[in-house]
């Protein structure tokens, strides 16, 4: 760890009876109390439902500072890693710490491409699902399944396998996403194609036919290799701390990350975008709006402007800007520009951005608002939405597991609880009950 304990001190009183805590500090952001000896000092236990102020590990990976609208990948913002690099580019940052020389990115790409594809029985496997099985159902199963497939990258005490098993999920997630595709629309799988890019490799194997040519297109291409960029960590999130606590026990990387894509399968995390447009199709034409707004803003409706606010950034998602202007590239380009749901997003984002409702909660448009749009626009139905998030997840999933297992002051993740149950009680027979 090398947080710093610094000068601070936090005390807490309880009884008349006051206990001092360190205060640690990292290279930026909120300095934290190390509250780990609470209980054996004071006998109590934190309450922080949601870990609303809890921080969960000492991590160099990813800093967000929600406040500012600042996503930093190991320091570097991320407008400029989307403007400047490539997706492979940032698995290596995230993973390595640092930017790669031509020829370590050279080596890296060629390691991640010769591992895209998947064991040939895995298609066999495919079979047992339904074709009308949602494809983050296919994706829980397949990842997961891999450790079966791959045992021999599961000892977990062997930095080497470690990277093996990294190596083998960046590369064949993407493959598994595709052929969950396929199979749902009742197509044949499309082997990887390693001679083209992450991206174009992607497209190609969930457009490409066997009857015709497949021409991919360079934007369509470059705008998914952004959005890979984009979505490729984000601190410690639900699925990133999923992924964490399984990994805490020991358990295989590969079953660390099926728990990480079943967590990011809820609608408050990766589902959100496509709620987004189910909302933005639910709305239906831009003189709803305001009638929309007034159900968000009944508390008793229960309804939520999806693709608006996060628990961290409280103000301008900085993804969704870079997100907005490739949706607005990417309509161009397919020749979606007319889509009936954009003028109903753009609305909505001017009307949330100066109604005192959402200006008073901070609620911003995150990184998923505009997604869905530009996933529609590429080809994508919504139901892959979440399926292209875990795709480019996988790399800060993999670095956030691999840097925990690498960290002396790991344990297994075990949080305490308030009870308010039923205190000790005897056992009644069941012919005595009432
Ligand atoms: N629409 C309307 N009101 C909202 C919204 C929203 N999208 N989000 C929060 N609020 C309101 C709440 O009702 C609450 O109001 P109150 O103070 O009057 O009770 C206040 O804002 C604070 O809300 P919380 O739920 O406490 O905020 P929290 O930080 O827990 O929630 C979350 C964050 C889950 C993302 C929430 O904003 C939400 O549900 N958004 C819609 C779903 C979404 O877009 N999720 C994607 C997240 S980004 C990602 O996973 C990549």
């Amino acid at each position: 760890m090398d947080a710093k304990t610094n000068t601070k001190k936090a005390t807490l009183t309880v009884d008349g009876k006051s206990v001092d805590f360190p205060v640690l500090s990292g290279s930026v952001g909120p300095d934290v109390i190390d509250i780990g000896k609470l209980y054996a000092q004071t006998g109590m236990f934190t309450y922080d439902p949601g870990f609303t102020s809890t921080g969960s590990c000492d991590s160099k990976i990813t800093y967000i500072d929600g406040d500012a609208g600042i996503l930093l990948y190991r320091g570097y913002p991320i407008e400029q890693l989307a403007e400047k690099g490539d997706f492979l580019e940032t698995c290596y940052l995230l993973l390595y710490g640092e930017l790669p020389t031509p020829l370590q990115k050279k080596d890296f790409d060629d390691r991640v491409t010769r591992h895209t594809m998947v064991h040939e029985q895995m298609a066999r496997f495919f079979q047992g699902f339904r074709r009308d099985a949602h494809p983050m159902a296919v994706m829980v199963a397949s990842v997961g399944a891999l450790a079966a497939f791959y045992n021999d990258s599961t000892d977990i005490s062997d930095p080497k396998q470690r990277m093996i098993a990294s190596m083998r999920m960046i590369a064949k997630i993407p493959t598994l996403a595709a052929m969950a595709f396929k199979y749902n629309i009742g197509q044949p799988f499309v082997y990887p194609k390693n001679s083209l890019s992450f991206a174009a490799n992607f497209l190609n194997m969930c457009f490409a036919v066997p009857c015709e040519d497949y021409k991919i297109n360079p934007v369509l291409a470059e705008a998914l290799d952004k959005i890979f960029i984009l979505h490729a960590d984000h601190e410690q999130n639900a699925s990133t701390s999923t992924v964490r606590i399984a990994g805490s026990s020991g358990a295989n990387p590969f079953a660390c990350i099926a728990a990480g894509i079943a967590c990011l399968w809820g609608p408050a995390h990766g589902g959100a975008n496509e709620a987004a447009l189910a909302m933005l199709a639910e709305i239906g034409s831009v003189d709803k709006i305001p009638e929309f707004i007034k159900k968000v803003k009944d508390k008793d409706s229960k309804v939520r402007l999806m693709g608006f606010g996060h628990r961290v950034y409280k103000n301008y998602d900085p993804r969704a800007k870079i997100m907005q202007q490739m949706c607005h590239k990417v309509l161009k380009e397919t020749g979606h520009a007319n889509d009936p749901l954009l003028p109903i997003a753009l609305e909505l984002e001017k009307i949330a951005l100066s109604d005192p409702y959402f200006i008073d909660r901070k609620l911003y448009p995150n990184v998923d608002f505009y997604s869905g749009i530009t996933l529609k626009a590429m080809g994508f139905p919504t139901s892959m939405f979440t399926v292209l998030f875990a795709v480019a997840r996988t790399v800060g999933w993999i670095s956030q597991w691999s840097e925990m297992i690498q960290d002396p002051h790991q344990k297994i993740g075990r949080p305490r609880q308030l009870y308010s149950g039923a205190t000790s009680r005897d056992y009644v027979d069941i012919g005595k009950r009432k």
